[in-house]
């Protein structure tokens, strides 16, 4: 009997194999070939293309132009500013200043307006004098203009440009720019001031810890914590802030605005990230500042608007600072501000003029 297969199916074997091994040549081939052919195209590499390179790595070359890094072409470091800047830095503002109106949202539910205790006596003291509250209000209404065009150059592409189109919104942000750049150094001119002539109103005192283990009397309902003239909660979060942060904001601002004084591009980008994380966090807690002024505490924005408050509002927050008025040791020309006048007169105790 012939045990060998016919010859039909040895042929098709032998094309089986010689296919598979085909496969297997051409699969372990064709890979060797190309990566040898791009070694060679890599000898003979376009040196242009090496040249962009580095260009684009920040290779410095040759300018008759004069300042640091004239004689970079392109800096690549720009590309992380504006990743940081984009990404983390706006982040992080966004959340933190959405979690401050969220806060604010819910202690004002929850908790609701700090009342005058007792309603308003009628009779009113000197609190703030005329220098001191314009100097406050150009200091705030800079801050708010500033925060408004400063936001809306951080996050215009993603919040204003759907809603204005791009046209509107590049002739808005040309002219937020303009505003906050020449608004800055006035706004400057504020926070020195602040910070210096109302030094003395925010200097710790013993009566200070007190009132920060009793929750400044802002939390529960409980009694007022014993407080001079300025509380710890306003020394740390709104003098505070300004004597940080402030200085921050101001000193790269400048920075910012004088792009032509010769620095290192690296020095105008950090300043670009300290300057908008700084003010991020100053804005969110001016948030709620001004959310106690304007409606959280009753009767402190009288103090700011007419220089009076009520002599219950100041015996409830500012009790000590109240006895001292009553018993003429107060620090009234102080108070009262380095211009003097303003406040109406110094003799406590008049009835109201609010
Ligand atoms: C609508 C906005 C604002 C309102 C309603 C407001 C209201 C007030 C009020 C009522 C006071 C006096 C509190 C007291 O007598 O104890 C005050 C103080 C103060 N405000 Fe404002 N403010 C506003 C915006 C701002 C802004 C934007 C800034 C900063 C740039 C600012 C900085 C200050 C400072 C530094 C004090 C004194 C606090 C201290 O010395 O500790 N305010 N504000």
């Amino acid at each position: 009997m012939d045990n060998h297969p016919p010859m039909k199916l040895r042929r098709r074997r032998r094309a089986f194999l010689w296919g598979v091994l085909m496969i297997l040549t051409v699969s372990v081939a064709l890979p060797t070939a190309v990566t040898w052919v791009a070694a060679q195209d890599a000898e003979h590499a376009n040196p242009r293309a090496e040249f962009w390179r580095a260009v684009r790595q920040g290779a410095a070359g040759f300018s008759t132009v004069r300042g640091p890094q004239a004689n970079v072409l392109i800096d690549s470091r720009g590309e992380d500013w504006r990743l940081l800047r984009n990404g983390p830095v706006a982040g992080f503002g966004a959340v933190a200043m959405g979690s401050m109106v969220v806060l604010l949202l819910l202690y004002s539910i929850l908790h609701g307006r700090v009342r005058i205790e007792g309603g308003r006596s009628g009779r009113t003291i000197p609190r703030w004098s005329l220098f001191n509250r314009t100097l406050h209000w150009y200091t705030a209404i800079l801050f708010i203009v500033l925060a408004i065009t400063g936001l809306s150059l951080l996050y215009g592409r993603a919040v204003l440009i759907p809603w204005l189109g791009l046209d509107a919104f590049a002739a808005y942000a040309a002219f937020a720019k303009l505003v906050h750049n020449y608004l800055g150094p006035a706004f400057a001119i504020g926070v020195v001031l602040i910070l210096v002539l109302w030094l003395r109103f925010n200097l710790p005192e013993k009566t200070d810890w007190q009132w920060i283990k009793a929750g400044g009397g802002l939390l529960g309902r409980g009694r007022h914590p014993h407080c001079g003239f300025m509380n710890p909660g306003e020394k740390i979060f709104t003098y505070g802030s300004m004597l940080v942060l402030g200085i921050v904001v101001v000193a790269t601002g400048f920075v910012l605005d004088f792009p032509n004084v010769p620095q290192p591009r690296a020095t105008y980008q950090l300043s670009q990230l300290l300057h908008d994380a700084a003010a991020l966090l100053w804005i969110t807690i001016m948030l709620g500042h001004i959310y106690l002024g304007l409606w959280g505490v009753e009767g402190a924005l009288e103090g700011m608007v007419s220089g009076e408050v009520d002599e219950n509002w100041a015996r409830q927050h500012h009790d000590l600072w109240y006895e001292q008025v009553k018993q003429g040791t107060a620090t009234q020309e102080a108070i009262r501000g380095p211009q003097g006048g303003g406040a109406g007169t110094p003799e406590p105790g008049r009835p109201s003029t609010v």
